[in-house]
Formats: structure tokens, sequence, C-alpha cells
């Protein structure tokens, strides 16, 4: 609107330049004079994180849900919307405006120290989840703030590295997710990376910033750096940033250089000023609820996500549930079950009270009663010590009078000790102790059930053989401690799937991370579960893998079309689920894309629809999706569009990524002309 602009010319240079600024670590800069408000910030992602004025994180009352690595594995978008809507009531209750959430970045490697934070190394898992996310802050009046645009998938060196990516791999992979979630949602802001993307800062990337996201995707919110991530304002404003974050003090001389310079002009600096105005209005205008603000129903809903996240990996004999009767004597054995693992470090550490952490070791007591005698021995967590006074022994002792032993295994202690922002993970293996007593534990008792609290892929070294029950708790948030007990004890089935892969080894072909200076993404597209695809016997568990209480049958898979015009595919699918076993449970379906007769290189296969149901013992449902251009195209970079291949694809509907239970091909063709661009459309390249 022009009163942006009547607004904008009534300001002087120095209020230009203290708007285009933060006005203190998590406000943005605001001018009194012309009512011009400065905004309130909080990270994010998992719950609300206050701040003493030296940005450190001080205790309050804010919960702790799930981080975004446990939400992943959901699967549920509508789980997403929950946690996201409860954390703008947070956000309410403590006078945030806008959440620094979601981040969706890929995961290329276990090892990024951030992965907790990040929903999944597929982008269209995330790219939903993320949109899920945003639209359930927004829901409560909150805006959010998309990040880390783009290819921030690693901590190392994250403020100087350069990432080197090729154009497809950019386009399919490291931009997919943010156009998806962009697609499907609209973020109040987007923020920008710290590193370098082909030889440029993300902060002054005009092929990032405004080539492709405000030009192609047409994004009009607000594109803030992250904290600290501009080396030259002026540059970053004509590139397409609008707000530089935190406080500049030089900004002013800085914006008046760059005039002289010609790096920047007048014009780009009153583009960004007009984005700032807007991004005010739109924060208040934004529509609050007004719903009174309830901490128990806040936890219930950490519990709930909590609840669906837990994926069981392994579960040999039915070990699991403990039921009544089955087990007399438990051994619990691990520090992390009176101190679960629940969160990892950095920004995201959330301000809560010790007092709202769920205990799994309380609720594991609890639920077995009078039924089963548990013993606890603390001492497995603490490294030397634990050595020291026997540990090992004190393991053979407890796991040779235990009918069942429980072992909570983490590195971290709550905080993010071993996995954290500005560092990445040093192993991805447990400390040797865990490892040593998870064995022995194993030789002694023959119902071993090991808990991983990581908030990425651990690798299982030495005992993965000898244990019969593998689960993966991720970092749940406060509440997990009720939901993994809940799970050991058949009061929920677990429904989480694995949104990344589980590996046997590390890939030591990957650039990672770098040479301080660059970091070559030389693998392109051969990364995730696209390079388990092709190396299945490095996977330990598979993208999409994970067990329930119950067993789900897949059948009837059906097209309505075997062959289809690929300038406007539209080809409806559906299949049954049925529930094949004696309790209620909740499965995850997949639909995976495989180009048969591809001229490029492709993935073998792509995740390409997903879906959670709830199913009754013995009920059946049909699912559907509809596919389309979008389900088959790949980036050409010759045409500099997406484009769809005429040929065989095969449709598989799978239970996993490696567990296919249904398939059927379809042919697309064209009778258009390989040099005529459509988008996302159809052409020959036969
Ligand atoms: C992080 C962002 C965060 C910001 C503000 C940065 O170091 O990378 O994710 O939102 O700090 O705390």
């Amino acid at each position: 609107m022009d009163n942006y602009k009547e607004l904008i010319s009534q300001m002087t240079f120095e209020e230009k330049a203290a708007v285009l600024t933060g006005g203190a670590a998590l406000t943005t800069g605001g001018v009194e004079r012309l009512g011009i408000p400065g905004i309130e910030l909080s990270d994010g992602p998992h719950g609300v994180r206050r701040i003493d004025g030296q940005t450190r994180n001080i205790e309050g009352g804010d919960v702790c849900f799930p981080t975004a690595s446990a939400v992943g594995a959901t699967w549920n978008p509508e789980l997403a919307y929950k946690a996201g809507a409860a954390i703008g009531r947070d956000c309410v209750e403590e006078g945030v405006d806008v959440l620094l959430a979601p981040g969706i970045n890929m995961k290329r490697t276990p090892r990024s120290g951030r992965n907790f934070e990040y929903y999944s190394e597929d982008p269209v898992l995330s790219g939903h989840m993320g949109a899920a996310f945003i639209n359930g802050v927004q829901s409560e009046g909150v805006g959010t703030s998309l990040k880390h645009f783009a290819v921030n998938s690693q901590e190392s060196d994250r403020g100087s590295i350069n990432a080197e990516v090729d154009e497809r791999t950019l386009r399919e992979y490291y931009l997919r997710e943010f156009e998806i979630a962009l697609k499907n949602s609209n973020p109040i802001s987007v923020m920008c990376a710290y590193n370098k993307l082909n030889g440029i800062w993300c902060s002054e990337n005009k092929y990032l910033l405004n080539d492709i996201l405000k030009e192609e995707w047409g994004y009009d919110g607000l594109v803030v750096s992250d904290w600290g991530a501009v080396h030259d304002i002026a540059k970053a404003l004509s590139a397409g940033l609008d707000l530089e974050m935190p406080k500049n003090a030089n900004i002013e001389a800085q914006l008046r250089d760059g005039l002289e310079k010609g790096t920047v002009t007048m014009e780009d600096i009153d583009r960004a000023l007009e984005s700032v105005l807007k991004f005010d209005d739109a924060v208040k205008s934004m529509k609050r609820t007004g719903t009174p603000y309830d901490r128990k129903a806040q936890h219930e809903v950490a519990y709930e996500a909590a609840s669906e996240a837990i994926t069981l990996l392994k579960n040999d004999n039915d070990v699991l549930p403990v039921t009544k009767g089955k087990y007399k004597k438990i051994g619990v054995i691990g520090k992390t079950a009176q101190f679960p693992a629940f969160m990892g470090g950095g920004s995201s550490c959330v301000s809560l009270n010790r007092e709202s952490v769920d205990i799994p070791l309380d609720y594991i007591k609890k639920y077995a009663g009078d039924d089963a005698e548990v013993t606890y021995l603390p001492e497995f967590a603490y490294g030397e010590d634990f050595m020291n006074n026997n540990g090992v022994g004190q393991v053979i002792q407890l796991a040779r009078k235990s009918d069942l032993v429980i072992i909570f295994a983490s590195d971290n202690f709550g905080w993010g000790e071993s996995e954290a922002e500005e560092m990445d993970r040093q192993s991805l293996y447990f400390t040797n102790y865990i490892s040593r007593s998870i064995e022995v534990a194993a030789e002694n008792c023959k119902n071993v059930v090991v808990i991983m609290e990581t908030g990425s892929a651990i690798i299982p070294y030495r005992w993965e053989k000898l244990v019969p029950c593998i689960v993966q708790m991720w970092y749940s948030g406060e509440a997990a401690g009720r939901a993994i007990a809940d799970v050991l004890f058949g009061k929920v089935n677990p429904s989480g799937k694995l949104s990344e892969t589980f590996m046997i080894k590390d890939r030591n072909d990957l650039d990672f991370p770098g040479d301080r200076v660059k970091l070559r993404y030389t693998e392109g597209l051969d990364v995730a579960y696209h390079y388990y695809d092709l190396h299945t016997d490095e996977i330990w568990y598979p993208f999409g893998h994970g067990l329930s209480y119950t067993t789900f049958k897949y059948s009837d898979l059906k097209l309505d079309k075997t062959e289809c015009d690929s300038e406007n595919t539209e080809i409806k699918v559906s299949f049954k689920i049925k529930n094949t076993g004696k309790v209620k449970g909740k499965e995850i379906a997949q639909l995976y894309v495989a180009p048969l007769d591809s001229v490029v290189y492709r993935p073998q296969k792509e995740l390409k629809h997903f879906t959670k149901i709830e199913l009754e013992p013995g009920e059946e449902k049909t699912i559907e999706f509809t596919l389309t251009n979008d389900d088959f195209c790949y980036y050409n970079v010759c045409l500099k569009d997406w484009h769809v291949e005429s040929g065989e694809y095969n449709i598989m509907i799978g239970a996993s990524s490696q567990d296919i239970k249904l398939s059927q091909k379809v042919f697309l063709f064209s009778d258009k002309d390989y040099t005529k661009t459509i988008r996302r459309g159809a052409m020959v390249l036969d």
C-alpha cells in the first residue's frame, strides 16, 4: 500500500537504518516517533526459549515439545500442526510475536549436530511436516520463521563454509523441502542460512533470495538473516534480504558506504523497509484465539506427540509389550532412565522447569506395581566411575537376576552434551561403556530392550544382533518419560517410523565436514535413502521403518489408468490396509515413484505421498492418493525447469523404503516437442 511509501518518505536515514536491523538480541528495531514497533522473537523450534539480556537461557515454565526429528518420525502432519498450535499458545503466554521455527534443512549425514532440530532426510516428508507446523503456530496468531535457507546441512564452520552443490541436486533435494513448505503454508518470515552457497553468502545470494524465493516461488513475506549471518548489509539488501538480525550498530555507516560505492540503491533500501513494515503489520493483524492458557493441556499435547514419535525398531520374540505376569524381575539401567535426554543443545533449548519433566523410571515402577520387582542401576551413565566401580560386573549381576532388562542408552543428559548447535557429532557410536553394558546384559539375559535416546541416527556397533528389542525414543520433549513407559507396557501401541536411515557404518565417501573453506556435495542425488537403495548391505534400519504390536496387510492396489498423457498427469491410486493383529494400531503407508526408462540419472525411487491411519483389530481402510506431474518430474538444468519424461514408472506402496508391499506400472506419454518449456509440464526426451 502507498501508506508504506508515505511512511518511508517521513523517515530519516538513521531511522531507516534502525528499522533494517535488530533493536536487541531477539527484538526487531522500531522507531517510536513513527509508531514502528519492535517485534518480539523467540526460538524455537520445540518450545519457547527465554533469554536474559545477555542471550543466556533462563529457566521458566515453558513446555518442551518433542524435537523435530521426533515429530518427523510421527509422519503425522496433523500432530505437527497440533504441536505447532500448542507452541503458539506458549508464545502468546510469553508475549512472543514470532517463533523462529521450523527448521527443515535436509539431513545429509547423521553427523550434523543439529539434525534433531530437523524433520527428515526426505524433502517431501520435511516439507509437509514443516508446513503443518507453520500452519499450527500461525493459527494461534503467532508468526513463524522458516529456516535455514539453504543448504545448512552441517554445523562445523557453518559461518564460513562454502557449500558447493550442483543445480539439480539443489533443486531436487536441498531446496525442494522449502518449496513444498511454502506451497502449503505462508510463514510470515523466512530465515537465510549462515553458509555460502556456491561461492556467495546465503544472506547475499540473489539467486537464492530474490530469483528463486521471491520471484519464482512468489514469496512476499520477510526475509531475515540468521543471527550474525550478514557480512555486507548493502550487498544483502540488494540481493533480496530485508532484515539483519541481531542489532548491527554500524548499519547506518555501512549503508551510506554501500550507497556511495553503488553496492546498494535507495530503491533496495526502501524495498526492504516496505517488507519490514508489511511484516510488522502482518504480525499486528494476526488473530489471537484467546484460548485460556492451560499448562497441563500443553503437556498433554507434548505427550501425544512423543507417544507417536517413539519408534519400535526390533521386537524379536515379542519381548514387548510388558503385560501382566510376563516378567517378574525387571532391571532398569542407565542414567537417562532418571534424567531423560529430551532435547538437544543450542538456541533451541526450551526454558522449562525440571519439575515438568516426566521421569521414565517413575512410570516404569508405577506400571510394574506389585506385578514385578524393578531394580535400578543408575551408575551406567558415569563413564569412568562406571568402569572403576566394576560397572560391567554390576550389569552382569543385575542381568542374571532379571527376566527383563531395559537399558536407557544416551550420551546426552538433557541439555545437548552430544548433539547441539555449532558442533557436529564426534561419534555415531554410543560411548564404549554403554555398548559394553548392552553387550554383557544381552549375554546374561535373553530379554533385553535397548532404548536409544538420540536426536539422530546412531550406529549399533557390536551389540545389535545380541539384543532382541530396540526402541528409538528420539529427543521427545518433557513428556517423553511417560510416553516411553506407555509404549513399554503396551498402553500405547508404537507407531513412529524412521524419518532417516539408520546405517551400520558411516559413509566415508562424503566430503564432510569439508576443508574449512569449502564443502563439496559431490555425491549429488546419491544422498539419504537414495544412496542406501544402492547399498542395501549398509542399512541397519531403512528410511520409513517402524514396527507395531499389531500387524497390517496391504492389498488391492488400483490405478485408475495404466497410461496417461504426461502433459497433464492425473492418476488416482488406491489400496487397502487391514489390521490383522489383536490390538488397535496406527500404520504409516508410503508411496514411492520409481522411473524405469529415464535417460537422465535419477534416484531409484522417491517418496511422493504418505499417510498415517488408525485401525481397530480386523478393520480395513482404503487409502487414496492422486499423482500429478509433480510426482514424476526432475529438474532439467538445460531447460532450467522441471520436466516429466515420457516412459514407464513403477508406483510402489511400502511399509518402509525397503519393504514394498504392492506395486504397479504406469506409462506416461507425450506428443509435445522437447524444446517447449511448460512449468512442471511434459516434454519428450526421446
Ligand atoms: C540459529 C537460529 C536461531 C538464531 C536466534 C542462530 O544461531 O542458527 O536457528 O533462530 O540463532 O537465536
